[in-house]
């Protein structure tokens, strides 16, 4: 797993401990993102090759969307707004321009946000076994998927330019280091 330079803040799991049906919502959210951006990245002709491999991730986020979904209807929390994530749009606002840079940069993002996904369903499913055990459950059972999708997407910008994505993945962890610092009071994972 990647080396993150800012550890999640201890306020991070209390915070969604305490508005849980908002943060599901959210959560639901971020699924459904992350199958469009799967689908997204495959307009980049360096990415061509790798159009089954986008698929797959595609269908299977698209596999936890329904599964966050279902979870919504079971509980009685209607499926409603998301609220906007500065650390999501943070990284988004920084990726460079032009061919190369744009698909690094962009694999990169996607990156951070299935490692820091992977990172964070592992202390929910942890810190919500002794008050919500199947809701803990669920989150364990997503992170093997994020992090593979994680890897994933290193492994393919690693693939257009190793040392490139090396200069980039250095910016990249000052700045979710930076942005880490600055906490979202709303009900969201990232
Ligand atoms: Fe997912
Ligand atoms: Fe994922």
């Amino acid at each position: 797993m990647l080396m993150f330079r800012e550890k999640i803040p201890a306020s991070w799991v209390e915070k969604v401990k305490a508005q849980l049906p908002a943060v599901l919502v959210d959560h639901a959210h971020l699924e459904r993102k992350a199958a469009t951006t799967a689908i997204s990245l495959e307009k980049y002709r360096e990415l061509f090759g790798h159009v089954g491999e986008l698929n797959a991730i595609a269908i299977e986020e698209l596999q936890h969307f329904q599964l966050v979904l279902n979870l919504l209807k079971e509980r009685g929390i209607p499926f409603s707004q998301p609220f906007p994530s500065h650390w999501i749009t943070g990284l988004m606002r920084s990726i460079r321009h032009g061919a190369r840079p744009q698909v690094i940069d962009h694999l990169i993002c996607c990156a951070f946000i299935e490692g820091r996904s992977c990172e964070k369903f592992q202390i929910l499913a942890r810190e919500l076994a002794p008050i919500d055990p199947p809701l803990a459950n669920f989150y364990g059972s997503l992170v093997e998927s994020e992090g593979n999708h994680y890897a994933t997407y290193i492994l393919m910008a690693r693939e257009i330019d190793d040392a490139e994505t090396d200069r980039r993945l250095d910016f990249y962890l000052d700045l979710d280091a930076t942005l880490m610092r600055e906490p979202n009071p709303h009900p969201v994972l990232h």
